[in-house]
């Protein structure tokens, strides 16, 4: 099924040097390895944007945080979700399809952003907050783990911060973990008072305006696309603020011919093998965490059904009640795999 000389055509869209077409010969065996293994064991894989590329080609859905929640709700035929992602992303395709075996294929696949806020003192601050606001509504990024979504009264994805947040009836809004899609948020619905929580992420954090600037100062015309993880004198910079599922939208649908995608570099690969008649610039650093699945991983994973992803019913539930808050607030529609690739 897998043909090495074309699968290394179409990833070398994405790095030349790396994906030979004897690099891709060996990978063409552990692919086809992967979809008899996924035949065997009911199984679909969900990956994250910012995989590595050959991980797309045995995936059933690729998309961003909020693509990826909906379409592991809809699972149905399968029994088991291989996640190619991060942990709390695992998390909550088990939190809505509890049902199922979520795999994460190495447990290591962390998320530093994740990490800054922890739940004991997520319930302490929200003790604290509510003696001085008493109309205090709690709002947390995805990119949390279960037990702190289970303390919050709606989750948010970076696709829909923004509604969500003018969505809540409460005046005073504790936004977690992300101070720099906080103070995005905060921007766009100036009637709320946004309080961040004081985390960033490592990758986003890291990059600079003045590598944009370099960019645009040599490409006249050139669509700058940032994530709201970015720092306010990136974000400033940008003609759209998107989720990275937005992002591929956007290159897929405008009239520009030349882009520069500021977030983690797995999305400029993306676009690069995803919308090859327009042209990608770099000015992107590289999760440590998202790409540390490989395909071994994902074999080793459906040889074995682990690691899999477990939860306590009580922080289930609670993280469950928080993801349907999200769902209801911005009234989404489902799009069930086999949909479109990239749902926003
Ligand atoms: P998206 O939901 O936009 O894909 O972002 C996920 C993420 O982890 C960004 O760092
Ligand atoms: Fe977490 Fe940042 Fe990596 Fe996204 S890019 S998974 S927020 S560390």
């Amino acid at each position: 099924m897998f043909d090495p000389i074309q699968l290394s055509q179409k990833l070398a869209r994405a790095d030349r040097t790396f994906y030979t077409q004897e690099v891709c010969a060996e990978m063409v065996l552990k692919l086809e390895r992967i979809l008899q293994l996924k035949r065997e064991r009911s199984a679909v894989i969900l990956a994250h944007n910012y995989q590595r590329p050959e991980i797309f080609e045995v995936a059933d859905y690729t998309g961003d945080s909020l693509g990826l929640s909906l379409n592991a709700a809809e699972v149905e035929d399968a029994e088991v979700i291989v996640f190619c992602g991060v942990h709390f992303m695992a998390e909550t395709a088990k939190v809505v399809n509890p049902s199922k075996t979520v795999l994460l294929p190495n447990l290591q696949a962390g998320c530093s952003l994740a990490d800054t806020a922890d739940a004991d003192d997520l319930a302490k601050r929200i003790v604290a907050l509510r003696l001085v606001h008493d109309d205090l509504g709690v709002v947390c990024y995805v990119n949390t783990t279960a037990a702190v979504k289970a303390l919050c009264d709606a989750v948010c994805t970076s696709a829909n911060a923004v509604e969500i947040v003018a969505a809540m009836p409460n005046k005073s809004i504790l936004f977690l973990p992300d101070r720099n899609l906080a103070a995005y948020v905060a921007k766009q619905v100036p009637e709320k008072e946004v309080i961040p929580w004081d985390g960033y992420c490592y990758v986003h954090q890291e990059i600079a305006a003045e590598s944009v600037i370099t960019v645009r100062d040599h490409h006249p015309g050139i669509k700058i696309l940032v994530h709201p993880e970015c720092r306010d004198d990136v974000l400033r910079l940008a003609d759209a603020a998107l989720s990275t599922s937005g992002m591929v939208k956007y290159a897929q649908k405008s009239d520009a011919m030349e882009f520069l995608a500021v977030t983690e570099c797995g999305l400029s690969d993306l676009l690069a093998i995803e919308v090859p008649n327009k042209r990608f610039y770099r000015a992107c650093k590289i999760c440590r965490f998202m790409k540390m699945i490989t395909l071994d991983d994902i074999i080793a994973s459906l040889e074995n059904l682990q690691p899999e992803i477990t939860l306590p019913d009580s922080v289930r539930a609670g993280a469950e009640a928080s993801i349907h808050r999200m769902f209801e607030l911005t009234r989404t529609v489902r799009s069930p795999i086999g949909g479109a690739a990239f749902c926003q």
